[in-house]
């Protein structure tokens, strides 16, 4: 069997603790450093890096736990992330450029400007959202390989 099927679909899974500020960001990183180690193009990580940074902050952020799950494939890269937290209740209006419903210790963070989702959804493929109010949120995204450098 060729040497390149064999490594693929990868397949790791992070824990995120909800409302660790102080490795934040630790896990985009990680993702990060994979996709540079498996060689894909810049573009490709650049865009994966920013929607895994957003989805993780998410649930630093607004989850009590969650689990950031990265699949790659040669031709495509996908993140799912499910949490158990508050949840959504209006998921349209989340996506919304500008809504957010970050309290003012997140702000002083330098977090909560409202443009998460809809950069995830700016720099992904393919992205799906849904959520169950007092039970937590599921987030999926992928970035297809071939086209990467078109977004
Ligand atoms: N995983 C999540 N669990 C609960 N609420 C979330 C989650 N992700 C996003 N939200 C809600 O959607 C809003 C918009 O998210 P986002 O676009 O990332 O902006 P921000 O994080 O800056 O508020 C958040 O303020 C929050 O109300
Ligand atoms: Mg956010």
């Amino acid at each position: 069997m060729d040497q390149t099927e064999e490594r693929y679909p990868f397949h790791k899974a992070f824990h995120i603790e909800g409302g660790n500020f102080i490795h934040a960001g630790s896990i985009s990183s990680q993702v990060k450093r994979i996709l540079k180690e498996e060689g894909f193009p810049k573009n490709v990580i650049r865009r994966m890096s920013i929607a895994t940074f957003e989805a993780e902050m998410n649930v630093i952020c607004y989850a009590r736990w969650g689990i950031l799950t990265l699949v790659v494939f040669p031709d495509f890269i996908k993140v799912a992330v499910d949490d158990e937290g508050a949840g959504i209740h209006d998921v349209n209006q989340a996506m919304r450029e500008g809504f957010s419903t970050a309290t003012e210790k997140i702000r002083e963070l330098g977090f909560g400007a409202g443009m998460g989702l809809s950069n995830i959804k700016k720099v992904t493929d393919e992205m799906v959202l849904t959520s169950v109010v007092n039970q937590g949120t599921h987030l999926e995204f992928m970035v297809n390989v071939k086209d990467g450098a078109e977004k």
